[in-house]
């Protein structure tokens, strides 16, 4: 049985001390949660929105933070995120041969990918919306043929696919038509994981499964018409469990306390 955790949403936030301070324990909450309850697992991703204004010291923070894991780590990048910035601070991390921060990692069933929607340096995409350019998607074409026998998970900070939260819909991956045109010849893919939402939601959309988990940060307040996005003080944070166990996998939504 492998474990894998998924942190989504962490936004840490230098703006003042104060925020820095408030994002930064979250986060140590949760790995110290992770520490007390689940610390056998094998992997831990990060599903972007890492920093929440992309900036240096966001990065040396959670460079700090994460120091007391000892265990492989999967950072991906969000809409707040620099890719520059990010990768100044983490420089062991590859980018593939085009420049962006994808990668995948393979298990003995399982093939789980990780892709980069963050919409730099496509300037003409609208801000928050996520963007997979023609180069990218021909890495996922490349990966998904590689894993031709493998059930495929595929992570990626921006859904391609709807929540029915109207502000967030219009927020999520810009070409979304694309990127299911590109998937649908290969029949590997089971699963799609996202962050962006910061809430946990499951379902099925244009047959495929996916999930989205809590944010350790902040929570969204589930408004299915709202226009704008707003965030909930008083629900408690948390992670997502994904348990792969031989062919079969299951996907658990963890509370922080
Ligand atoms: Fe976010
Ligand atoms: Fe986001």
């Amino acid at each position: 049985m492998k474990q894998i955790i998924v942190f989504s949403d962490i936004h840490l936030n230098s703006a003042t001390d104060e925020t820095l301070e408030k994002s930064s324990q979250k986060l140590e909450k949760a790995i110290a949660h992770l520490q007390s309850n689940h610390n056998d697992f094998d992997t831990l991703v990060f599903t972007g929105d890492l920093a929440n204004s992309g900036k240096t010291d966001e990065y040396k923070a959670l460079r700090n933070l994460v120091s007391v894991i000892n265990k492989p780590i999967k950072f991906m990048l969000g809409n707040h995120d620099n890719r520059e910035n990010f990768l100044d601070i983490f420089p062991g991390y590859e980018p593939d041969h085009n420049g962006f921060l994808q990668s995948n990692e393979s298990y003995e069933y399982f093939e789980l990918i990780f892709l980069d929607t963050l919409k730099d340096p496509y300037d003409d995409i609208p801000i928050s919306c996520g963007y997979l350019c023609q180069k990218r998607l021909e890495w996922l074409g490349e990966k998904l043929e590689e894993a031709a026998n493998k059930k495929v998970i595929l992570f990626m900070h921006h859904p391609a696919f709807t929540t029915g939260m109207q502000a967030m819909d219009r927020l999520r991956l810009k070409n979304s038509h694309d990127f299911f045109s590109s998937i649908e010849s290969f029949h590997n893919v089971h699963h799609l994981v996202s962050g962006h939402i910061h809430r946990n939601i499951s379902g099925l959309y244009e047959g495929y499964n996916f999930s989205t988990f809590k944010s350790v940060n902040q929570q969204m307040v589930l408004k299915f018409k709202a226009d704008r996005v707003e965030y909930a003080s008083g629900e408690k944070s948390g992670y997502g469990i994904i348990l792969l166990d031989g062919k079969n996998y299951t996907i658990h939504n963890e509370e922080v306390y």
